[in-house]
């Protein structure tokens, strides 16, 4: 290979050639910042083609750099001054099925003023690039990354939508399904018919020789679905890698032409507006044999050279990895080691999403704060998504060695939180249904909405006050969980107003064999009317939210870049969290149980306590409510800080 700072020249030479006067300028001083990282990881990927594969981003990066709209480029330079943009306390998030909440994107831009009575800033628009007709995995199965799926809109209205969104501070989420498209795709097409190139853009193989031998060290994702991950294709005669459904083709990313591929829609998309790329089934896209083939460092690498042409020539954008792995691997995410500050900016803490709940079952925060403390610091640049639900089944990924530190045993754990959640527990009010039941495993994953999970589809049936009051109550501790934790609090479609489960999803042909679809319910605006009467349940859900985030948003404690710690008491229905900050401690108190628990104020270890949930000032030993929550600083005469 050519010396690199004389590579780095030479490339930059030649894109000189097709700019003219400033904008040169920013191009090359970016090019230069990012170039080594593009480098180095494009080395480690494609020896063989590294200067082909650069000559080609070269080219991608020209183009897109050069068709960038005015408007985006004052964002990418207002994000250069403001690196943590997505850190702050300011971020709440909103995810939503654009057809379920709206009907369409222009519905969507229509609803705008919904979200900001949420104050949301952030909104993930679930997957809307045009899918595959039929089945199509809730929208993760696409056909095509540059068009929108029709009966949301075209292109165009994406754009106007990103627009009309970031004229009012709000940044647009959208999901890239790196690991696979849909056998409709092009690409899939092209393969299937016997082009060599597509072929190669996809783990083809004639007989069960390899994919058995891979299959040794493979999970199953789907094993309800599709036991197996190679899918038999008639047309071609070939055995096709699909982790997921089988429709589903895995794409091969040792293949620099994929990587290309990629990059250029990255951007592509990026230049009609999206800020956030939620980088979807990341964890898969490096295969091994002999491995599981998940969290490869070589996906790392893969991430490393999107993020440098991203920062090249969009940088207002960021990444989100959606890997749903044990804590060591979900960490190398948002950058370990030689990837430090080089990868994701964002990834789902799935973990803290699972102990919630884990802990609203057994009323016990031990578990909860023994997986918080063994967890990772993550990079002080990056942050967590956190959240109470999403579109996906809750797998129970409870660390054996960090129950077994609080003297459980995981699996019998794993298998409670299935009982309970599935309301097979007795006692249990919570409706979840069971996802994916695989008997060699014996796992049991659970589909369901917040509210339903919560106990308040039975406090409803039973119409008892008592119950439905203790059931908000459990959504809103959750609720002020994931708010106060530092990261994007990312708000499921309605949650905000304790939706229950859907039933309907059996009706739909192509949503009947999934029951994740039991909680992707669609938005009836004439009851979400019911959120302006406070004495309604959605009205107790929406203000109880909108208080939270009020709160959230008036402290600089909350920045991502702070580590939350657990301050460990005797008392195992509460947790206590503390984030230190030049400003001040903050201490949050939450508790897990059903009844009140007594709480002496000297615990927190603040002069003068001033609580920024209820607005009072504390003292001596309290009695903190059911599902009660604080967040305390010390108070400062006015009372904000
Ligand atoms: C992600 C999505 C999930 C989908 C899978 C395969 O995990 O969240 O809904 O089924 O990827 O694309």
């Amino acid at each position: 290979m050519s010396d690199p700072l004389e590579l780095q020249n030479r490339l930059l030479k030649q894109a000189a050639k097709s700019f003219r006067g400033g904008t040169l300028e920013l191009f090359e001083a970016r090019f230069k910042r990012y170039f080594p990282d593009l480098l180095e990881a494009l080395g480690q990927v494609y020896p063989h083609q590294l200067e082909d594969t650069l000559n080609r981003a070269l080219d991608i990066l020209r183009r897109a750099y050069k068709e960038r709209s005015a408007d985006l480029r004052r964002l990418d330079l207002e994000r250069n001054l403001r690196p943590d943009w997505f850190q702050s306390p300011n971020m709440i998030g909103y995810v939503a099925y654009a057809d379920r909440f709206a009907d369409t994107l222009e519905g969507v831009r229509e609803k705008i003023g919904y979200l900001e009575e949420l104050s949301v800033n952030y909104l993930h628009l679930m997957p809307l690039l045009e899918p595959r007709p039929g089945q199509n995995d809730g929208g993760y199965a696409v056909q095509n990354f540059r068009e929108v799926q029709p009966d949301l809109g075209s292109m165009d209205d994406l754009e106007t939508l990103a627009g009309a969104l970031r004229e009012k501070g709000i940044s647009l989420c959208l999901d890239l399904v790196l690991n696979h498209v849909a056998e409709e795709h092009e690409w899939a097409q092209k393969a299937r018919s016997g082009d060599e190139k597509y072929q190669n853009y996809f783990f083809m193989f004639p007989d069960r020789t390899l994919p058995d031998q891979y299959e040794q060290n493979l999970r199953e994702i789907f094993p309800e679905f599709k036991p197996g991950n190679f899918t038999w294709d008639e047309v071609s005669s070939r055995w096709v890698w699909t982790t997921f459904n089988a429709y589903q083709w895995d794409l091969n990313w040792s293949n620099p032409d994929v990587w290309l591929e990629f990059a250029e829609i990255i951007l592509y998309l990026a230049n009609r507006g999206v800020d956030v790329f939620r980088l979807d089934a990341i964890a898969f896209i490096w295969k091994k044999l002999g491995t599981n083939s998940e969290n490869q460092p070589e996906v790392h690498a893969l991430t490393q050279a999107l993020h440098a042409m991203a920062r090249i020539a969009a940088p207002a954008v960021a990444f989100k990895a959606e890997a749903i792995v044990a804590p060591a691997d979900l960490i190398q995410y948002l950058g370990q080691g030689a990837y430090y500050g080089k990868v994701s900016d964002l990834a789902y803490h799935n973990s803290f999403m699972v102990q919630i709940w884990s802990s609203l079952a057994s009323r016990d925060t031990r578990l909860l704060a023994e997986s918080l403390e063994q967890f990772p610091a993550k990079p002080s640049g990056t942050a967590w998504a956190t959240y109470l639900r999403c579109h996906d089944d809750i797998g129970w990924a409870i660390d054996d060695s960090d129950a077994a530190r609080q003297g459980m045993n995981g699996a019998a754990h794993r298998s409670f939180l299935s009982d309970y959640y599935s309301g097979q527990f007795p006692g249990s009010d919570a409706r979840g249904l069971v996802f994916q039941f695989n008997p060699a495993t014996g796992d049991r994953r659970i589909s369901g909405s917040a509210a339903s999970l919560a106990g308040l589809e039975v406090a409803l049936e039973k119409g008892d006050e008592g119950l439905i009051t203790l059931a908000l109550e459990r959504l809103l501790l959750g609720h002020a969980l994931v708010l106060g934790f530092g990261g994007i609090p990312l708000l499921y479609m309605g949650d905000e107003l304790a939706l229950l489960n859907d039933y309907s999803f059996e009706d739909h042909s192509e949503h009947a064999q999934d029951n994740r679809w039991v909680h992707r319910p669609r938005m009836d605006w004439r009851e979400a009317e019911k959120r302006k009467l406070p004495y309604t349940v959605e009205g107790r859900m929406f203000g109880g939210l909108q208080k939270l985030i009020a709160a959230r948003k008036k402290l600089p404690h909350l920045h991502a870049s702070l580590e939350a710690k657990v301050h460990w008491q005797d008392n195992r229905h509460l947790l206590l969290l503390e984030r230190s900050h030049p400003l001040g401690r903050l201490v949050q108190v939450y508790n897990f149980a059903d009844t009140a628990q007594p709480f002496p104020t000297w615990l927190l270890g603040i002069q003068n306590p001033f609580d920024h949930l209820s607005g009072y000032n504390l003292g001596g030993t309290l009695e903190l409510a059911p599902y009660g929550r604080m967040w305390v600083s010390e108070w400062t005469g006015n009372g904000d800080l």
